[in-house]
């Protein structure tokens, strides 16, 4: 283990926006409006709000907290609740690995549509442009067999944008650039919003969205959908606010700070609903059919319906411009904190300094990057990798680590005096209630649900044989690799088990010159 002290953030504000950098992601964007639209409309908000406060802020505290407590990235934090534990951590780290690696990818097709959108240069078929001209995909099970320069260069660029993002460490790096992306971000997507509520046809989108099908709130898969939804979205269960947190000032509040980064999270996310829908209205309108039939989310949300639009409206380049680029935002932001998971982790474990550890760690995410996706199978794979990715690894690694933390060490209760003594909101019953039952519960049904529907029918239609290596191998590789690597012994790693039983309250160590 290495002496270097810990690096820290230089405010409070700038801890903030990077956390509400990495929640604020393609989630955001694309996912959360069609999960609303999919799942009851106006009634979804309901399920939705009591998932953000029964599993989401509750959760987001956790991870605060132990970040905070043990100023360490998830494998050798884990590692201090108790050493098996680091395996949990070791799993979210390659997660964070395949995650960040085609997540990239959708940055660096956000940033090529940028400049597509410019002279529209998908033409008259947007569809057809985006998975032949652009993209040359073929079926999955075709195999890989050649390469799509239009997407190797600009997924080029963003690795190299990020690394070095990375590379100028904790708050020269990340905490700069949120500091500088999200407001701007948040002004490109008000414009945007501005926009899309006065065209004609907005309004007959937002009432598609927001009429409230009560009668969905009977339906388990809606309320599974909506904490699903808030997972995603605060970026809960990556290890990703484990580590932002462990960059944090031993007295720095914890509730406080979460309660003001998932309810702007979720403001955003109700501001791109709006966005999204007024301009899918439009769209409806102006094709003389149904918002239904318009309705789309995710890849085809964002590269095939937005084009569409982006040529019918007037001065929808400008329109397209400023849509690509906030994707492209919110994407790089959410990006950047999964790879330091990656790194950050490495680093606790080896002692390696950052310069090398980025060129290093990260190079070898951005060279996995590089090599798989901007080919013809890229969008299979992706499509695949991020649904099993999901569902069975994000998922199940949140659960593992709320049964280990709730019932086997019993920590809950520690761990919230902990997150007290420091807090301007202090936390409860509730919140070990949360933690402890609810939550576990809910992704226990959660995992039951979606391996009910993966054996009913194949994920996308894709071949079994495909999904085998692609869903189920990558998902499962995470496991056991994280697995194998916590069996490594560490030579002179952290101490180790530290129960935090025996401290509640911190020394009040507050130095931040002296500490950094
Ligand atoms: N909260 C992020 C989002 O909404 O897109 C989730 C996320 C995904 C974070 C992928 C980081 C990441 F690389």
């Amino acid at each position: 283990m290495s002496n270097q002290p810990r690096e820290q953030w230089g405010s409070r504000v700038g801890f903030l926006f990077a956390a509400i950098g990495s929640a604020i992601g393609l989630g955001n964007i694309w996912r959360f409006p069609g999960e609303a639209y999919n799942n009851g409309g106006g009634a979804f908000l309901l399920p939705y709000l009591i998932a953000l406060l029964t599993a989401g802020l509750p959760l987001l505290i956790l991870e605060y907290t132990v970040g905070r407590r043990y100023r360490k990235s998830p494998p050798a934090a884990f590692r201090q609740l108790t050493k098996p534990a680091q395996a949990i951590g070791w799993w979210q780290v390659f997660i964070c690995f395949v995650i960040a690696s085609y997540y990239a990818v959708i940055v660096a097709w956000a940033v090529r549509y940028t400049f597509f959108s410019v002279d529209r240069a998908w033409g008259e078929d947007p569809a057809g442009f985006f998975a032949g001209d652009f993209l040359q995909s073929s079926d999955p099970g075709a195999g890989i067999s050649s390469y799509v320069g239009g997407v190797f260069w600009p997924l080029l660029f963003v690795w190299a944008v990020v690394l070095v993002i990375l590379g100028l460490g904790v708050r020269k790096g990340i905490e700069k650039a949120n500091i500088f992306f999200i407001p701007l971000l948040v002004l490109f997507f008000v414009v945007l919003v501005v926009r899309a509520v006065t065209l004609d046809g907005a309004a007959k989108g937002l009432d598609a969205l927001f009429t409230p099908d009560w009668g969905a709130l009977t339906d388990g898969s809606v309320w599974v959908a909506a904490y699903g939804q808030i997972f995603f979205s605060l970026s809960i269960g990556f290890g990703i606010m484990v580590t932002y947190a462990s960059y944090l000032r031993r007295k720095s509040d914890l509730t406080g700070s979460a309660l003001v980064a998932g309810f702007a999270n979720s403001s955003f996310e109700i501001l791109a609903g709006i966005g999204v829908f007024a301009t899918l209205g439009f769209m409806a309108q102006a094709s003389g059919v149904g918002v239904n039939e318009v309705a789309e989310s995710g890849v085809g949300l964002a590269f095939i319906a937005f084009p569409t639009v982006i040529s019918q409206m007037p001065l929808g380049g400008l329109f397209g411009v400023l849509f690509f680029l906030s994707l492209a935002i919110a994407g790089l932001t959410s990006l950047v904190s999964i790879v330091e998971v990656v790194i950050s982790s490495v680093r606790d474990r080896t002692g390696m300094r950052r310069g090398p550890a980025v060129a290093i760690v990260g190079g070898l995410v951005a060279v996995a990057s590089l090599a798989v996706f901007p080919t013809n199978a890229g969008l299979n794979i992706l499509d695949a990798c991020d649904h099993f990715i999901n569902q069975y690894g994000i998922v199940l690694a949140a659960l593992a680590f709320l049964i280990v933390v709730g019932w086997v060490l019993r920590k809950l209760k520690p761990l919230q005096a902990n997150a007290d003594a420091t807090s301007a909101v202090r936390l409860g019953l509730w919140w070990r209630i949360c933690l402890g039952v609810v939550t576990p519960l809910v992704l226990a049904w959660m995992m039951v649900d979606s391996l009910r529907q993966e054996f009913s029918e194949n994920y996308g239609g894709m071949p079994t044989s495909f999904l085998i290596w692609s869903g189920w191998g990558i998902a499962g590789g995470a496991l056991i690799l994280g697995v194998l690597v916590a069996l490594i012994p560490w030579r002179n790693g952290p101490e180790p088990e530290d129960p935090v039983d025996e401290e509640v309250a911190e020394p009040a160590v507050e130095s931040g010159k002296e500490e950094r």
